[in-house]
């Protein structure tokens, strides 16, 4: 199968999906990672594992749909059949939705649908719950809303600092996003 990742940030998720690769764990490979802020270290990690990057603005299109068309004609010139957003900090339109259907994965640092939305980690931290997570789920829509396909439990303890928690939770991101890719291809594969 062949995958094109969404990033906007560092890149840590993109970095665990090329090593479960280059390990075999995942029977894939990366055509493209498509990011959208100029500096976002994801580029140098992508060039690391060879991957080509390209920049797509989003300062560079006057709509959120015109910024889909401009990303699915980049996933389509590298036939890209599975898309992943890993860190992608823009709201998908229906546009992309529509060109990908039930073909776009999302992670997201919470157990939805607890604290949806861009500051996750740092509201259940301030909620104070005892356990949070994270989440990969279809993209819909709605934010944060498309259907689970896995999910791993992190507990919060009393002595965490806020950066404590959200390295804990990016440790179990980078074991669940690759298992769940792998586990979702089996199920489309069928
Ligand atoms: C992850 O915490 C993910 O849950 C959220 O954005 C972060 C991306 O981190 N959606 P990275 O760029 O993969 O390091």
């Amino acid at each position: 199968v062949t995958l094109g990742v969404l990033a906007s940030g560092s890149g840590s998720n993109l970095e665990a999906i090329a090593v479960a690769i280059t390990n075999g764990d995942l029977l894939a490979q990366i055509a493209v990672v498509i990011y959208n802020e100029p500096n976002a270290f994801v580029r140098q990690r992508a060039e690391k594992f060879g991957i080509p990057a390209i920049l797509i603005n989003h300062r560079d299109y006057k709509s959120r749909q015109d910024l889909d068309r401009k990303i699915i004609e980049v996933l389509q010139q590298y036939q890209v059949e599975l898309v992943i957003m890993a860190g992608w900090m823009r709201i998908v339109t229906q546009v992309l939705i529509d060109a990908f259907p039930d073909r776009i994965l999302n992670i997201h640092p919470s157990l939805l649908p607890s604290f949806k939305g861009n500051h996750a980690i740092e509201q259940a931290y301030n909620y104070g719950v005892k356990i949070t997570g994270c989440t990969v789920h279809l993209l819909s829509v709605e934010v944060d809303s498309g259907k689970i396909l896995k999910q791993a439990a992190v507990p919060v303890l009393d002595s965490d600092r806020l950066e404590d928690l959200q390295t804990r939770i990016q440790v179990q991101e980078h074991i669940i996003y690759p298992q769940a890719i792998a586990e979702y291809m089996r199920t489309i594969s069928k």
